[in-house]
């Protein structure tokens, strides 16, 4: 059937405010990409529930890969020590295999969205307690349902030296090698990644290539390095970027995109540490009723660029990955400032593809 209509697909929807309709080019980015990497967008749990009909519509045909935006996250799975509730990101790998879509897990160990009772763990022993089985608890439980996961998660500051955490301050540095050898143990079969943003920066890549080195000559394995790609337009560090892929790649490893989004409102600092705020200000929220055409070129060129680039180094990529399906989803809506209205995707509110979109369709065709 879909084959009859080859150039646009109308497709009606029931949506929460009455029957909607979302015009959706046929081009799409996992086809395009498919003998190259994968492609990838986080999803929200109203997405797992099917109650985001944009995402319903878009996911399935666009993408091959998800990661949960938040549902694997270690507060999200438990509140208490010792127990656990999988039922959501249960239910997100569920979606997932009904729609032909690989997992990667995001992510087992981070500083960031912790349940209270482990951030008030005092003694050093029963924090190993927690790290360890939270690790063997949640990796086991989705050994052979997810195909990656992000182990450890912005464990470096800016200058690559080890950021202070609950986890290096009471585990040691040793701990991200701890990490990496106990998933491989419960999840022989899934592929294992650092993950950052900014990583892509000299400094905190010369900290990163130090870290992957260390678990490698631990013997124990790591398979690739997240990218999160977390940029903004008009200051894509291409150059970057571009040495970045070659220097992780030199050490055997595969590189990942794997939060991708391009930012189109002010900010005065780079990177995506989700503790830091901004105040509102004069012209904190610019586009408000809809984004000029300028930046809307200024993002084509950038997404363009960017995926030119990757091509370039295919065979080191394995993936990248939006963060977020739909301008309307992204968490750049509401981060630094809450309540903004921000464009950093490919797909608009509506679902309907953006320049940035074509641009990205165009640099693979060029
Ligand atoms: C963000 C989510 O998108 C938000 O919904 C949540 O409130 C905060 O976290 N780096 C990461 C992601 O590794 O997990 C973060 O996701 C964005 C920055």
């Amino acid at each position: 059937m879909k084959k009859l209509f080859p150039f646009v697909i109308v497709i009606l929807l029931n949506g929460c405010a009455g029957t909607r309709q979302i015009k959706t080019a046929a081009g799409s980015l996992k086809d395009t990409y498919k003998k190259d990497f994968l492609i990838g967008a986080a999803i929200s749990w109203r997405q797992v529930e099917e109650k985001d009909p944009v995402a319903r519509e878009l996911v399935p045909r666009q993408f091959n890969t998800v990661t949960p935006e938040n549902l694997m996250k270690e507060m999200e799975l438990t509140s208490a020590w010792g127990t656990y509730d999988f039922s959501r990101a249960d239910r997100f790998v569920d979606f997932a295999k009904a729609n032909h879509l690989q997992v990667n897990g995001h992510t087992l160990v981070w500083h960031s969205q912790m349940p209270d009772f482990a951030r008030r763990i005092q003694s050093a022993d029963s924090f190993r307690t927690f790290f360890t089985d939270h690790i063997r608890k949640v990796a086991g439980h989705y050994s052979g349902k997810v195909q990656s996961w992000d182990v450890v998660n912005e464990a470096l500051n800016e200058d690559g030296t080890l950021r202070s955490s609950p986890f290096l301050n009471k585990l040691g540095a040793n701990y991200i090698v701890d990490a990496f050898k106990l998933t491989q143990e419960v999840a022989p079969n899934t592929a294992l990644y650092y993950n950052d943003y900014n990583n892509e920066q000299p400094k905190k890549r010369a900290g990163c290539m130090a870290l992957i080195k260390k678990i490698q000559q631990a013997g124990v394995r790591i398979d690739g390095v997240g990218i999160q790609g977390h940029w903004h337009v008009g200051k894509l560090p291409f150059k970057d970027i571009e040495e970045s892929i070659l220097q992780y790649a030199a050490l055997g490893i595969k590189v990942a995109i794997t939060e991708l989004d391009i930012e189109v409102l002010p900010r005065n600092f780079t990177g995506a540490d989700v503790s830091r705020r901004m105040n509102v200000g004069a012209g904190s929220d610019p586009y408000a009723n809809g984004l000029p055409e300028t930046v809307q070129k200024q993002l084509a060129d950038d997404y363009g660029q960017l995926f030119a680039l990757l091509l370039r180094h295919k065979d080191k990529i394995s993936r990248v990955t939006f963060w977020g399906v739909h301008d309307g989803q992204s968490w750049l809506n509401n981060w630094p400032i809450a309540g903004r209205t921000s464009y950093p995707l490919l797909f608009d509110r509506k679902g309907n593809p953006k320049s940035a979109f074509y641009s990205v369709i165009k640099a693979k065709k060029k």
